[in-house]
């Protein structure tokens, strides 16, 4: 186990060792507390901000080695730019800035959770802790030969100070349980596809027994009885077996419909017979990402012991050609009886997710549904890595996603669906084809997808292949799977589907 965090709460005292991390404005104002622990440091600071031209501007940072009246190794300011205009997810970004700036080596850190006009509240200081946790995660398993000045520490206890510690721990409860869910998420996208295929996806999702899911795996023969032959289609050509995987949790009233949650789950993606170019195809490593963000959403809510019925249903298949493979032309009749022409065997996601979003609705009779899926290059082409495009047949789905976005930085932007773009994934042969071309065809894959949906249930698709990976870095995230989507989900089912308060 590499790097273990023990994070915790105390009150604030300056403390004999390791990393002090405190805030201050774009004024270089601290508050009383921080002011109290700096003591005649401040004056050092400000010397020290002028030569460096530091000025407190939101997320910069300056550093002081073995501050003279400070038993500290080293001190480190972190801006806020103005405060007041803070939210929620700018603290978690705080929280993963601080965290960014402790040296590789450093085994203890304080942070004082406080702004020039006091201290955080309690779940503004659990947000920032948030932050941390998301900060320390790193996927370097596979790393053999670091050096010793390379090499995290075996464990790194990170201290966050706050007002009242018993309230910053409370509600740190729920975000310490979505945090391990994202990184979950960020585990599996991060593994390669030589170690997790759709068997080991399974059987690592198995584990969510341990948090009071109830877990089932459909097998193939299971699959091929239930009719899922899109989804099966799909995985016939690799040499591993493609698995369903349904997680429920009952936090819920009994016989409540749950919210159910969908993911595309393609542990690697050659394109099949219709190959992908060589460049950067070892990214398909990372086409599960939707099947992870939900298998990471169903640890956060059993976790969190959320007051909601929630399913995570995950279509679990690998791409490849192969003599058993799938062809272009070939039909198939999927789950829902409607048939399938396969024009490209690239564009599997849509029928992975055809049976799995057909089962789930059938089976769950669901409150509503959210399918995430790595779905489409065109999704990049329009939107970038900054946001996910949202596609519902429901308004006000579609607008609780879009704010439960803006809370948690995990961003969504409403796409079109119409009849017009409908039309263009009709078959000669079939009753669908699975391709509508180059135009749109980010936009023609969500309406691919609408045709398993029934007009009923409340149903959005979001497009993750521009988020749920990124090699760029960020303030919560050095890695390069996201876990994304785990925080936005999480949040919209804590603002709307709850029973009482979380
Ligand atoms: N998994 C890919 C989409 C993708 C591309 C995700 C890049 C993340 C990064 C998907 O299965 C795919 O191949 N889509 C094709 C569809 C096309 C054949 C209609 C695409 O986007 O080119
Ligand atoms: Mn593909
Ligand atoms: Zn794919």
């Amino acid at each position: 186990m590499p790097d273990p965090l023990k994070l915790g709460f105390g009150p604030f005292a300056a403390p004999g060792r390791g990393v002090l991390v405190v805030f201050c404005d774009d004024g270089l104002k601290f508050g009383q507390a921080t002011s109290r622990a700096l003591g005649s440091v401040s004056d050092l600071v400000a010397r020290a901000a002028k030569a460096e031209r530091f000025t407190g501007k939101s997320g910069s940072a300056l550093e002081l080695a073995v501050p003279e009246g400070l038993k500290v190794a080293r001190l480190v300011v972190i801006g806020t730019g103005k405060p007041a205009e803070l939210k929620a997810n700018d603290f978690v970004k705080l929280g993963g800035a601080a965290m960014g700036k402790l040296p590789a080596s450093a085994t203890e850190a304080t942070i004082f959770a406080e702004l020039p006009g006091g201290a955080m509240r309690p779940d503004r200081a659990a947000d920032l802790a948030q932050g941390v946790a998301l900060r320390a995660y790193a996927f370097d398993r596979y790393k053999t030969k670091r050096k010793d000045d390379d090499k995290p520490p075996a464990s790194r206890k990170v201290t966050v100070a706050v007002a009242d510690a018993a309230a910053a721990r409370s509600a740190y409860a729920r975000r310490g349980a979505v945090a391990d869910g994202v990184l979950m998420a960020r585990d599996l996208v991060n593994e390669p596809a030589n170690v997790l295929y759709p068997e080991e996806f399974a059987w690592r999702a198995s584990a969510l027994r341990k948090v009071g899911c109830q877990v089932e795996i459909l097998d193939v023969p299971k699959m091929r009885k239930l009719g899922m032959n899109a989804l099966l289609g799909v995985g016939q050509g690799s040499a591993h077996d493609s698995r369903v995987v349904v997680m429920r949790w009952n936090g819920g009233r009994k016989g409540d419909a749950p919210v159910c949650f969908i993911g595309k789950g393609v542990c690697f993606d050659t394109g099949g017979i219709s190959i992908k170019p060589a460049a950067n195809m070892e990214d398909m490593k990372g086409d599960m990402a939707g099947a992870a963000c939900v298998t990471g959403l169903m640890h956060a809510l059993a976790a969190r012991k959320a007051r909601v019925n929630a399913v995570g249903v995950i279509g679990l298949v690998e791409n490849m050609p192969d003599g058993k493979a799938q062809r272009p032309g070939d039909i198939v009749k999927s789950m829902s009886g409607q048939t399938i022409e396969i024009i490209n065997t690239d564009a599997e996601g849509r029928l992975v997710l055809a049976d799995a979003i057909w089962y789930c609705q059938d089976r769950f009779k669901p409150k509503f549904m959210v399918d995430l899926a790595t779905l489409t290059g065109a999704i990049i082409i329009a939107l970038g890595n900054d946001y996910a495009g949202c596609y519902a047949n429901n308004d006000q789905l579609a607008e609780r996603l879009t704010k439960a976005g803006e809370e948690t930085g995990e961003l969504v932007w409403r796409m079109p669906l119409s009849k017009e773009y409908d039309k263009l994934i009709d078959s000669k042969f079939a009753d669908m084809k699975n391709t509508g071309g180059r135009m749109g065809g980010a936009i023609t894959a969500a309406q691919f997808i609408k045709r398993f949906v029934d007009d009923k249930t409340p149903w959005a698709h979001l497009d993750i292949a521009g988020t749920g990976f990124d090699s760029r870095q960020n303030e919560i995230n050095k890695s390069w799977g996201s876990g994304w989507g785990v925080r936005l989900l999480d949040q919209l089912v804590a603002d709307h589907y709850e029973g009482r308060g979380r």
